[in-house]
């Protein structure tokens, strides 16, 4: 499938889409999100994919949402529009693991994709920031709500109200990033992060995501009651009986397929 504002490679059982939209910051607009939520969905659906990475350049991951597109919007355009609600979010329904690699800018609606990811590896050169203030308008997906959620309230007001950018290493302290590589390795690095997740069960990761989800829209009691359905679940499936199995008989479980 050929996209006009992504790039997609096949690592095995890891998909691999870049936001590609180089001349403008991989700016994302309404065609790129289409062609996100499609390929996203394509490879959810495809049995030979476990694990998605998600990434854009090494310069940039993507500089938020297209100012040029949006700069003429009116309020009919966007609240009826339901502008970002159409086609920003498609991300959120993908079951299998999604990793998020960021290299160079993930700024505005950039950041708020990557933090849509499950994860995030970065290379050192990532700068993460919301400056949406600068243009005039509050953040639009997410940003208010998963950044402080990620890094705390205060590191999230400080980045929001004043637009600095954290680097790679602050991003890591604060707990937005997972792991930080240097940024000639980072797609390596994070391919081989990927390829460890797609060897293990991938109804077993779905579950763990579907449950750490869980953990930020529910109670904490509701939440362990959630996980524990999984957990007795788990006992009726291939997944569980082959990997006690191969514990106990000392060798490598062979998760392929379930
Ligand atoms: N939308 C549209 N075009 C963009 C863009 C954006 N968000 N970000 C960069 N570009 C374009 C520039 O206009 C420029 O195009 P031309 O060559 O045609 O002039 C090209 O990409 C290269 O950009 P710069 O010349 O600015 O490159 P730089 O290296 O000097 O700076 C940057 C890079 C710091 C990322 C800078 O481009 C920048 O600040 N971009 C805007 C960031 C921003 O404000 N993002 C928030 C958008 S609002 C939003 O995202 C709303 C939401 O929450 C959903």
């Amino acid at each position: 499938m050929e996209y006009a504002d992504l790039l997609i490679e096949n690592h095995g059982k890891v998909a691999v889409v870049r936001l590609n939209r180089p001349k403008a910051m991989n700016a994302l607009n309404d065609n790129m999100m289409n062609e996100l939520g499609q390929a996203l969905r394509g490879f959810d659906a495809d049995p030979a994919v476990n694990v998605i990475i998600l990434t854009g350049s090494e310069k940039v991951f993507a500089a938020g949402a297209d100012i040029a597109a949006m700069a003429n919007y009116t309020y009919a355009d966007t609240y009826p529009g339901n502008y970002i609600g159409r086609n920003w979010e498609h991300i959120l329904d993908i079951r299998k693991p999604v990793v998020g690699v960021v290299s160079g800018y993930a700024l505005g609606g950039g950041c708020e994709l990557a933090m849509m990811c499950d994860f995030l590896i970065a290379a050192d050169n990532a700068k993460f920031g919301q400056p949406e203030i600068k243009v005039g308008v509050t953040p639009g997906a997410g940003g208010t709500q998963r950044l402080p959620r990620a890094i705390g309230k205060s590191k999230a007001m400080d980045m929001l109200l004043t637009t600095r950018m954290i680097d790679a290493a602050e991003a890591e302290r604060t707990g937005l990033v997972s792991r930080v590589f240097p940024a000639d390795k980072v797609m390596d690095e994070a391919l081989a992060v990927a390829q460890a997740i797609a060897q293990m069960p991938v109804s077993v990761a779905m579950q763990i995501k579907d449950a750490v989800n869980r953990a930020f829209e529910t109670t904490l009691t509701e939440g362990v009651r959630y996980e524990r359905r999984f957990f007795h679940a788990g006992f009726g499936t291939p997944a569980q009986k082959e990997g006690m199995a191969a514990f106990l008989e000392k060798r490598k479980p062979d998760f392929d397929g379930m």
